[in-house]
């Protein structure tokens, strides 16, 4: 049986069901995270649900959870999946309320989480690197907020999918942001480099990581602005995020990025990626048997 969580209790997704009246219905009016679990760990779950908790307030919806009972509901749901991979899906909607566009007074936030078998890329991709295609970036100007009014990329993300490729990486004003669901790096002379922080991307959880293993690692990573020329002329192009790791473009509107092969600064951050996930779960499970 699947189970999910919605408002406070685990039930199985047959007999989950929500107003047609609820805002994230109605205007696609609510919030979202999407955590990897790996062996039953939730990687970087404080970070998510700080990253939550600002999505919360940026929308003024009202947080139902302190930060321990949203890891005991999470838990909850893991422990509930007969698989050990996972990827947990969870939103907070404003609520139920008669539709009017101003915000209700005096309703509670729905709140939904579902688990999946977590879907990486396969190893050959990896390997070979992934194919992208580019677009404008036409989305609202608070790609900040993890939004589930996601019409705009997924208007967005059907372009490469009807392509066959795994991403459309978008450029505003002839400027990289990101790509319709994960945030881009380009590779130049040794150099990593990436968009700063803004109103215009999503601060990912993935791009945070690889942040740091880059200063770990003493690999030269700027944030920068990127051009759309600088992106079709890198040697390097990757993609982050939490389904994704990171992933190597080696194919852009079907023109070949540096030669056409993950490179070596890709490899070099895949390891240190799968090597540090590998160490948090090993922690992990060494403080939950001492607990
Ligand atoms: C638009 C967008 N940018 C970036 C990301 C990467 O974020 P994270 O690394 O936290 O998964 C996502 C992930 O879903 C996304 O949808």
């Amino acid at each position: 049986m699947n189970m999910v969580f919605l408002n406070g209790k685990l039930v199985p997704a047959e007999q989950a069901s929500v107003s047609v009246l609820d805002r994230g219905f109605i205007f696609g009016d609510g919030v979202y995270e999407l955590v990897p679990v790996y062996s039953r760990v939730p990687f970087r779950i404080d970070e998510h649900l700080a990253r939550l908790e600002r999505s919360l307030g940026e929308t003024r919806i009202p947080n139902p959870y302190s930060r321990a009972q949203w890891r005991g509901h999470i838990n909850r749901l893991i422990d509930a999946q007969p698989f050990e991979d996972q990827g947990v899906y969870f939103q907070v909607t404003r609520g139920i309320a008669k539709r009017d566009h101003a915000f209700p007074k005096n309703i509670e936030p729905t709140v939904f989480m579902m688990s999946n078998p977590l879907v990486n890329p396969p190893r050959e991709q990896v390997e070979k690197g992934a194919s992208a295609v580019s677009a404008a970036d036409n989305r609202w100007l608070r790609c900040d907020i993890k939004s589930i009014s996601l019409i705009g990329n997924v208007l967005l993300r059907e372009l490469s999918a009807q392509a066959g490729a795994a991403e459309t990486i978008l450029f505003r004003d002839g400027t990289l942001t990101e790509a319709s669901a994960s945030n881009v790096f380009i590779v130049k002379d040794g150099v990593i480099r990436s968009p700063a922080k803004s109103n215009l991307i999503l601060p990912g959880i993935t791009y945070d990581v690889i942040v740091e293993l880059a200063a770990a690692a003493k690999l030269p990573l700027r944030f920068e602005d990127v051009t759309e020329a600088q992106v079709r002329g890198a040697d390097e192009v990757w993609v982050s995020s939490s389904s994704k790791e990171v992933l190597a473009i080696v194919e852009l509107d079907g023109k070949r990025i540096g030669d056409g092969k993950p490179g070596p600064v890709f490899r070099r951050m895949y390891d240190l990626y799968q090597d540090f996930k590998k160490k948090v779960m090993r922690a992990a499970k060494r403080e939950s048997v001492s607990a």
